[in-house]
């Protein structure tokens, strides 16, 4: 497990581009594993300055979505679909059709699932971006998810849906259930990168890295990945212990 601490989260952000910049430039056919949520934010942004001054090409890039909400209507603002769209998709040279998420609509879910699961499975992520929620999850992989969960519908946790109010209009509008790939479907990745920030997710970092692996914290899990990358800002870094360090 690599972690690496930054000072300011300029530098924690301009280092995670570099990486996924360096990733879709030397990756063959590069697969991107893709989170959505407010770390995640600044990083995209970030890729779009580096793609405007020509730097990176996302021409060969494809992108598989973590999660995304069911039964948020399709042309709903905050559909991981469109998010991934205006915050990213639409700004750089993917080429149409890139990008792809379960579809959190579709009439057989379960269906649904299986075939996203295969989807992501048969494409094989090479380098896949994760937040991490203050409760543990990856993905909207809750507590109680298992190491090896698939691609499958969930129950968003009160704390997740409380977190996650701040892109909707009322705390009544975020969604109860989401499609989510499953931990096992994470850990197919290649490489894992994990990105976190602010106090708030202290402690559910310092669990992630040196607590037990329990599905009480799913995060927990990615200790059974031998390519982990975190990258956190000192808040997020703060309660570690050093020995883990
Ligand atoms: C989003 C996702 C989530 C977020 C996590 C952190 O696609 O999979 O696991 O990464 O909830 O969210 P933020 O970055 O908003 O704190």
């Amino acid at each position: 497990m690599n972690i690496t601490v930054f000072d300011s989260r300029a530098a924690l952000v301009d280092h995670a581009a570099d990486l996924i910049s360096e990733f879709v430039t030397t990756a063959p056919a590069a697969v991107l594993g893709l989170a959505t949520g407010g770390t995640m934010m600044p990083i995209y942004e970030n890729l779009i300055g580096r793609h405007n001054l020509g730097l990176v090409s996302f021409s060969r890039t494809s992108g598989f979505l973590l999660d995304e909400y069911v039964a948020l209507p399709r042309s709903h603002s905050q559909t991981y679909r469109n998010v991934i769209h205006r915050l990213f998709e639409r700004h750089v040279d993917v080429l149409p059709g890139s990008i792809i998420g379960p579809d959190g609509n579709a009439s057989a879910l379960a269906a649904e699932c299986e075939r996203y699961d295969r989807q992501v499975s048969e494409a094989g992520v090479g380098l896949q971006l994760l937040g991490i929620g203050r409760n543990g999850h990856i993905g909207f992989n809750e507590p109680g998810a298992s190491p090896g969960s698939r691609t499958r519908v969930v129950t968003l946790a009160q704390a997740t849906r409380d977190d996650n109010a701040r892109f909707f209009t009322s705390p009544q509008q975020v969604p109860t259930q989401a499609i989510t790939q499953g931990i096992g479907t994470i850990r197919a990745g290649k490489r894992l990168l994990i990105v976190a920030q602010g106090t708030h997710k202290a402690a559910a970092v310092r669990a992630a890295i040196s607590g037990p692996i329990t599905p009480a914290l799913p995060a927990s899990a990615l200790q059974l990945h031998s390519n982990v990358t975190f990258l956190l800002d000192t808040k997020a870094a703060s309660s570690i212990p050093p020995a883990a360090l």
